[in-house]
């Protein structure tokens, strides 16, 4: 049986209440059967391209969008956006009771158990957090860290995943170095330049790395688990990756692995509700990091990541939520949705490297690179193509202008159509 389609039956013998926590839960269940039969009506498994853009009809985005921004903020499908505003309505039927109340323990550990299944880990590692940026702020505070210690990113990280080392370091101790991303070279990037520029960084003192498994800029897809074998040969104790822009765009494994840490922002590629995240933390590591926020809990959930997490008043509409996103996301398998990702990258880089009047500047080969990629318009800025693009023809693309950026960032989702990047390359020769 699936962790992801748990029935009401299986999920009533979990559970370990009695017949009052039942009667409390009996909405939920309503809501779950309504959810299942919403999701039985979704096509899974699409086949042809058409069966992917169809798809876009379980959104809401608006019809004179052109939604290519999937990497800033996901749209939540239908059937979950619905199930996030029954979970809602019947928390604020009773807040004090659907808050605190224990039989809210199993649903929750249901989503845990669901995105433990995305992760290919133990749901004892999956920490429900908010987002991102708050599981490096945790590591920056809580790793035992001092002076003679380096933590080591490149430009390329982000800065919710940066920032809060530099914070900490002077506090604690430790050093942070960040070196340079060969961000104009990036299109000629293979594999094991990657991996030899990495080599090169760390040090003695590199106690810990940091890196995306897709960075928000240019989307270079870092080879996770061969750079996270290489920094624990060179002796570096932690690794950290930052999975913002991969888990339901990529598949994602962390179990054959050597990342210690892996945190992603679920409400991106998962389509999940905003404000929850997701951290794993290896079971082997847990005793050494100091949690952020400490209350009731410590010592009940001492031995797993739940110690990581805010265990008191927290959004369960949007946790609830998530585990549905996440069922959403399963209707697709992750090789399949990779295949249309690829096809969707290929079509639009073939057609911007025969346009003289664009730059690709992401990398050019498939595994190193993902559903986000960079495109110059030449002579133009960037925000002022993103502006008029959006304005004339409704496009919603993230501009970068930065020292080294010019570009339009493209994140398509498997329902994106070639017609709408055509659209893209027509709108190009009319406005530039
Ligand atoms: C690669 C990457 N890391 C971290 C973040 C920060 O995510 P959050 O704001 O959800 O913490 C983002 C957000 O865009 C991102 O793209």
């Amino acid at each position: 049986m699936s962790t992801a389609n748990v029935s009401r039956r299986d999920f009533i013998k979990q559970i370990s209440t009695g017949s009052a926590g039942l009667l409390m839960l009996e909405p939920f269940l309503r809501i779950r059967e309504t959810f299942t039969s919403a999701l039985a009506a979704v096509p899974s498994q699409p086949q042809t391209a058409e069966d992917f853009i169809q798809l876009r009809r379980y959104y809401s985005l608006a019809d004179d969008v052109i939604y290519f921004n999937h990497g800033s903020i996901g749209t939540i499908p239908k059937p979950v956006q619905k199930a996030h505003e029954q979970y809602l309505r019947v928390c604020e039927s009773n807040p004090w009771l659907y808050m605190w109340g224990g039989e809210w323990e199993e649903p929750r550990e249901e989503v845990r158990r669901k995105a433990a299944a995305v992760l290919h880990c133990q749901p004892d590692e999956v920490a429900i957090t908010h987002n991102t940026t708050e599981a490096f702020n945790l590591l920056a505070q809580g790793l035992p860290l001092g002076p003679g210690d380096e933590v080591l990113f490149s430009s390329i990280n982000h800065p919710g995943a940066s920032i809060c080392w530099f914070h900490h370091a002077r506090k604690h101790g430790y050093t942070v170095r960040r070196f340079d991303f060969p961000m104009a070279r990036a299109a000629k990037l293979t594999e094991d330049e990657l991996l030899d520029l990495y080599d090169r960084q760390i040090s003695s003192k590199t106690r810990v790395l940091v890196f995306p498994y897709l960075d928000n800029m240019i989307g270079v897809r870092h080879p996770v688990h061969k750079l996270a074998k290489l920094a624990k040969a060179k002796g570096v104790r932690y690794v950290a990756v930052d999975g913002a822009q991969a888990v339901g765009m990529l598949p994602v494994s962390l179990k054959p692995s050597a990342v210690d840490v892996f945190a992603t922002s679920p409400h991106k590629w998962l389509q999940a509700p905003k404000g929850i995240g997701l951290l794993f933390v290896r079971k082997s590591i847990q005793s050494e990091i100091h949690p952020m926020w400490v209350t009731w809990g410590q010592e009940r959930w001492k031995g797993t990541a739940r110690i990581f997490e805010d265990y008191g008043t927290r959004n369960m509409p949007e946790l609830l939520a998530l585990g549905d996103a996440i069922a959403f996301n399963m209707r697709i398998a992750a090789e399949k949705r990779e295949a249309r990702l690829r096809h969707l990258w290929q079509f639009f880089r073939q057609r911007v490297l025969a346009h003289p009047k664009l730059e690709w500047r992401s990398p050019q080969h498939w595994p190193i690179s993902a559903s986000l990629y960079a495109v110059e318009v030449k002579g133009q800025k960037s925000t002022d193509v993103a502006r008029l693009l959006f304005e004339k023809e409704g496009f919603v693309m993230r501009p970068f202008a930065t020292s080294e950026l010019n570009t339009l960032r493209i994140t398509p989702n498997v329902f994106c159509a070639e017609e709408e990047m055509e659209r893209f390359f027509a709108a190009i020769d009319r406005y530039f």
